[in-house]
């Protein structure tokens, strides 16, 4: 017995001195506060996409609390860019709506379902004719909530999508539509920033719109301060901070809005672009650092 305390107190010994020795070598690159100056090995970066995994996967308890999964149509319509509601609330029974990140698809069925006296949802799911909609989610959370509508509704009118990401879809297999959510979805967890926006354009139709959101960035309106760093950085080949809004505005094709909330508790641009003709082209961003996180922490260079 003694000698099994004693290779535990060995044992916790050894992993206190690793510990330290992690802060002592980590601390200085800035790793867990801020990024380190160079680029991680990429062993780091593949072990926090499996920590990321993780919060993907999590259930009941186990779900941290900063991954929220059921916003209602009135936090997207309180989140997204304006606008958002209107053109929602003008689509008709032919038109598709794509949520991107749905979670438990919750904007959908208040969108379905009636919302009740929410002021600012009133236009974006005003009565009569509604779009198709389709969920999409890495992970499956449908509610019975859901499943309930979706066996109500005739015609598929309802879908969800889940067991892979955006990128695991074929565009025939999604089709197009007229509006495309993502309410901290693919654009703020995926790992591929500029292939997700070029994949999401291509499903847009002409005149179709992206609505979405990213905080804690370099707003276009310049008053920004987040603390300590940023979530989603973007810098260009020698290093110097790219505005997430000045990078999309490189993209052919379509027509990009930002409105900077620098007052809001994490500084956020809310984002629409419009698609205004069909040949696409996002400028390449390559992936330098992932934190994993509710978002992540996305360091990302433009290529030259
Ligand atoms: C924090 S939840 C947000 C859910 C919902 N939009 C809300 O606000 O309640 C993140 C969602 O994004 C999804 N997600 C992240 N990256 C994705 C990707 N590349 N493609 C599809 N879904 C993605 C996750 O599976 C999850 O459904």
């Amino acid at each position: 017995m003694a000698s099994v305390k004693s290779s535990v107190k060995v044992w916790k010994t050894a992993a206190t001195r690793l510990a330290v020795l992690i802060v002592i070598v980590l601390q200085p690159l800035g790793l867990g506060a801020g990024w380190p100056q160079e680029p991680a090995a990429p062993l780091r970066i593949d072990e926090e996409f499996v920590k990321q995994e993780k919060i993907y996967r999590s259930q009941g308890g186990d779900v941290p609390s900063g991954y929220v999964t059921n916003r209602g149509l009135s936090d997207y319509a309180g989140l997204l860019p304006s606008g958002f509601c209107d053109t929602l609330g003008r689509l008709g029974s032919l038109d598709r709506w794509l949520d991107i990140g749905a979670g438990d698809g919750q904007a959908i069925l208040d969108y379905y379902g009636g919302v009740d006296d929410a002021a600012p949802t009133e236009n974006c799911a005003r009565l009569g004719a509604k779009a198709r909609a389709v969920a999409m989610s890495i992970e499956d959370r449908r509610t019975d909530k859901w499943q309930q509508l979706a066996v109500s509704l005739d015609d598929d009118r309802i879908r969800y999508l889940s067991g892979k990401r955006l990128r695991g879809y074929s565009r025939e297999e999604l089709g197009k539509f007229q509006i495309i959510t993502d309410v901290y979805g693919g654009f703020s967890y995926t790992e591929d920033l500029s292939g997700f926006v070029e994949r999401v354009l291509r499903l847009l139709e002409i005149d179709g719109v992206f609505y979405t959101l990213v905080q804690n960035v370099h707003l276009e309106g310049g008053k920004d301060n987040p603390k300590p760093w940023y979530q989603t950085d973007l810098v260009d080949a020698g290093g110097r901070g790219v505005k997430v809004c000045s990078w999309l505005k490189k993209t052919t094709c379509v027509k990009v809005v930002c409105e900077s909330k620098s007052d809001w508790d994490s500084p956020t641009e809310l984002i629409n672009i419009r698609k205004v003709c069909s040949d696409v082209s996002v400028p390449r961003m390559k992936l330098l650092q992932y934190q994993a996180g509710n978002p992540p922490g996305r360091r990302f260079q433009l290529d030259p």
